[in-house]
């Protein structure tokens, strides 16, 4: 099949939906790719490096699979059994849904891939939102007349700046992770307390506006709208900090709905001049009262109030590169054999959630996918969101047996061993029982402290059958080495590991 990358409408767009990289990479899966005349050079991506990476220069709406970031203006030239993909945002563009619907092709939104973990290197939103969170912080900075950091020079002591950020999502959490890295004090407050600690290990304080609420309504990886009760307190909450930060960056989101309103005129009104506001919900109504869609506003007190709404496009290269790397990740999935034919699988949940229309038929909106953002939950939603993953667990049944089995085999061998071995093999037994539940009830993100521990215990291990093994007895002998076989695997393993992962926090 051939891949046709378009050079995106609006002459603001400068992102596109594949760069020399990822064209190679889609070349890997079977495809030829044609790009279209000038379609990255509002990234910086020439049409000789497209070239140079493999592709045809031509035109990509007459293609089988037509990559996008927003919706091509006209659907004309897409020609009958094509595949778009793109941004087409169809909770927001109901007469998009209905043209696409009236031809006969497949439309798949990358902003409807579901939040679950198998989705992430897919989630394109994602990808734009970490890119606008930081880009958020640099605008801000570039309005700002002052340091972000706190000095002490021999011209006088310079206070740090403080930055609010409502709403810790992924942009949110971009937004504290740059802000912080600038030296700033930065404070962050959301509704949903699991991200405090995020917000904690990004330099940030967590502002908390209330206990959560009790909410039985199915999880979506998003929040949801909040009570009066938590309206009014967070007023309170937004009120305080207005009067005393200098940058605010509000990030508040609940999909599908108008932008919930934070910060209004007033509390505005009582920030100090040259303090500045980045509303990145202003496509969506602004969190922010006076927030203009696109804007720069000067409010008449002197805050400056951003409503930029292409903070993602303000880095054409990076975000071309982490959309198109999305892409590619979808296209792998979507090309099971690996020989450039694309396979829509609708027992998929991530296809499935994505498709707008298949094949002419109307498919959207999907049935809702449940996942969750917090931990606990998210084990708990794990079979829905994904029901095609394989169970972990075996049959319970079989396992007890197996259990049953080994229990009763080592009670055998304790009664028929020689006094002296009875004690260390039911040592052995026990070890065994309390190991099993100890390791089994650690946290994965603990695992590593875990191997540190038990290289510990392979180390004692060495030491022992060193002693044993020159002990004449050729039994004693076999079993030093095997001890020493099996614990070395674990000490050098752990060594391979940990080396591996000291080496991903090295700069090259
Ligand atoms: P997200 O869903 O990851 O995060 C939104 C956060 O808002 C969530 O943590 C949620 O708990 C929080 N929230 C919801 N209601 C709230 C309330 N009443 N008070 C405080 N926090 C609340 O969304 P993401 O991806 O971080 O995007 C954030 C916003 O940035 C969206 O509005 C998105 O459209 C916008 N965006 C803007 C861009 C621009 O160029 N201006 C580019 C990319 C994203």
């Amino acid at each position: 099949m051939i891949i046709g990358v378009r050079k995106e409408d609006p002459p603001g767009e400068r992102r596109v939906a594949a760069t020399p990289d990822t064209v190679t990479q889609l070349q890997k899966l079977g495809y030829e790719v044609v790009v279209e005349a000038g379609a990255g050079a509002g990234s910086g991506f020439t049409d000789d490096r497209y070239e140079a990476a493999g592709a045809a220069i031509g035109a990509a709406d007459a293609a089988d699979v037509v990559l996008c970031v927003g919706p091509p203006e006209r659907l004309d030239a897409l020609r009958p059994g094509a595949t778009l993909i793109g941004l087409l945002n169809p909770r927001f563009k109901p007469e998009l849904v209905e043209d696409l619907a009236k031809r006969p092709i497949t439309a798949l939104s990358l902003d409807a891939v579901p939040r679950i973990s198998r989705a992430q290197s897919m989630d394109v939103l994602s990808s734009m939102a970490n890119i606008a969170g930081y880009r958020a912080v640099i605008e801000a900075a570039h309005e700002f007349g002052r340091f972000f950091t706190g000095q002490v020079t021999a011209a006088g002591k310079v206070p740090p700046a403080k930055v609010l950020v409502a709403g810790a999502g992924v942009a949110g959490l971009a937004a504290i992770g740059a802000a912080s890295s600038l030296g700033a004090i930065v404070r962050a407050t959301d509704p949903r307390p699991e991200v405090a600690d995020q917000v904690r290990s990004l330099g940030g304080d967590y502002l908390a506006v209330a206990e959560p609420e009790a909410d039985d309504a199915p999880d979506t990886g998003y929040a949801k709208e909040m009570s009066d009760d938590y309206n009014v307190r967070a007023a309170a909450l937004y009120a305080d900090q207005c009067r005393d930060v200098d940058i605010i960056v509000t990030t508040a989101l609940i999909p599908g709905k108008p932008a919930p309103r934070l910060i209004t005129a007033d509390m505005v009104a009582t920030m100090r001049p040259g303090s500045v506001i980045v509303d990145m919900a202003a496509a969506n109504g602004g969190n922010v009262e006076g927030t203009v869609p696109g804007e720069r506003v000067v409010t008449p007190n002197g805050v400056v109030i951003l409503g930029y709404t292409d903070l993602a496009g303000r880095l054409p290269a990076q975000a071309s590169q982490l959309y198109g790397t999305n892409l590619v990740n979808l296209i792998r999935l979507m090309t099971p054999q690996r020989d450039g034919v694309l396979v829509l699988d609708f027992d998929d949940v991530v296809q499935r959630s994505m498709t707008v229309v298949r094949e002419g038929e109307l498919t959207w909106p999907p049935p809702p996918v449940a996942v969750s953002a917090a931990p606990a939950a998210v084990q708990a939603a794990r079979p829905e969101a994904e029901p095609d993953a394989p169970s972990r667990t075996a049959n319970p049944v079989v396992r007890r047996a197996g259990v049953a089995a080994a229990a009763a085999a080592m009670f055998a061998l304790i009664a028929l061993s020689p006094a002296a071995l009875q004690v260390h093999l039911t040592v052995f037994a026990l070890a065994i029982v309390i190991g099993y539940y100890v390791i089994g009830n650690v946290h994965h993100a603990l695992h590593t402290p875990l191997m540190s521990v038990t290289n510990a215990i392979s180390g004692i291990i060495v030491v022992g059958a060193l002693v044993q093994i020159s002990s004449g007895n050729a039994a004693i002998t076999v079993l030093s080495l095997a001890a020493i076989l099996l614990a070395s695997i674990n000490v050098f393993g752990g060594f391979a590991v940990t080396r591996r992962m000291l080496a991903m926090f090295i700069r090259s």
